[in-house]
């Protein structure tokens, strides 16, 4: 079983990696801190708990994290994920609010587990950034830091989708970003040069074939993900593809390099600057730079039509 915390800022892909995460049964899923990030940290908390109540997960405890960037005004994605940051779908609940303490429950859950915790990162690194602040020792006793984020530029999809250069979490808090980046933390980076290959992408084929699975996984994703097929014709599932990193590695294809992330004020604010390393040395980042692009979507469905 591998211990896993999930911090994120639900948001449509978000709940769909929640969704992945929920349904592998060699993942030990230890809770849920939410982050500001697609939405406000109110509706990216509230909507954590309605989709695990949703699925009968609601024994999950979630915990409320930072309101907005470390440094910056915080800036949301509504246009992408819908006011209420899962598709206006009219998902119910919650009936278990979700609690306060994010920062408190991962230095807490990571040092009582020291080199068992693998962090799954799907938004602004706001709260990893704050607690390594806070606790210096906490990068060293994490197994390892999965990221959703960044674009590196390695493939032809590896551009920003916020600026050229910058993904939308590292974009959003990129002090954060650069606290995590520069820890002893072992760090796993799936960014836009996997996530927005084309044949990872759930298009409408795809999601009628989910559409027309039973159960109550599909149903939830059928209904989150039509606010997202109707305006772009397609969904990126960046978030469920760093959960099938962390738990199934060999089906990417990865390189170690180091990584600079930009805090400046300009256009290259929040870029991701992967750099080989020294002679001889190794790069602390394995960053993710192809898929077996079959084996991921047979995962994911296959998860998704579970009863
Ligand atoms: O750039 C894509 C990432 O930003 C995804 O995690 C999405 O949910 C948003 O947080
Ligand atoms: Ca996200």
């Amino acid at each position: 079983m591998s211990k896993v915390l999930l911090d994120m800022d639900p948001g449509i892909d978000d709940a769909l990696a929640l969704l992945l995460a929920v349904s592998l049964p060699e993942l030990e899923l230890l809770g849920v801190t939410t982050v500001a990030g697609n939405t406000v940290v109110e509706k990216t908390s509230v909507n954590a708990r309605r989709v695990l109540e949703y699925v009968g997960r609601g024994e999950v405890p979630v915990y409320a994290g930072a309101s907005g960037p470390m440094a910056r005004l915080l800036t949301t994605a509504e246009h992408v994920h819908g006011q209420d940051g899962l598709g206006e779908a009219g998902i119910p609940g919650p009936i278990d609010p979700p609690q306060a303490g994010a920062l408190q429950f991962l230095s807490e859950t990571i040092k009582k587990n020291p080199h068992e915790v693998t962090i799954v990162a799907t938004g602004p690194l706001t709260n990893l950034g704050l607690a390594f602040l806070l606790n210096h020792r906490l990068p060293s006793l994490v197994k390892e830091i999965v990221i959703m984020g960044g674009a590196y530029h390695l493939t032809p999809y590896g551009r920003g989708n916020i600026t050229p250069l910058s993904e939308f979490n590292i974009y959003t808090d990129p002090e954060a970003a650069k606290i995590v980046f520069e820890s002893t933390a072992p760090l796993t980076c799936v960014g836009l040069d996997v996530t927005t290959n084309p044949s990872v992408k759930i298009d409408s084929q795809r999601y009628r074939e989910i559409s027309r699975l039973g159960g109550r996984k599909a149903e939830l994703a059928s209904k989150i993900m039509k606010y997202q097929i109707e305006r772009f014709g397609e969904i990126e599932v960046h978030d469920a593809l760093a959960v099938a990193a962390a738990m199934q590695p060999a089906m990417f294809q990865m390189v170690e390099m180091n990584v600079q992330v930009l805090t400046n004020n300009d256009a290259s604010r929040g870029a991701t600057i992967p750099f080989k390393p020294k002679e001889g040395g190794r790069g602390r980042a394995r960053i993710c730079i192809d898929i077996n692009s079959e084996e991921f979507m047979r995962l994911f469905l296959e998860k998704v039509s579970e009863a």
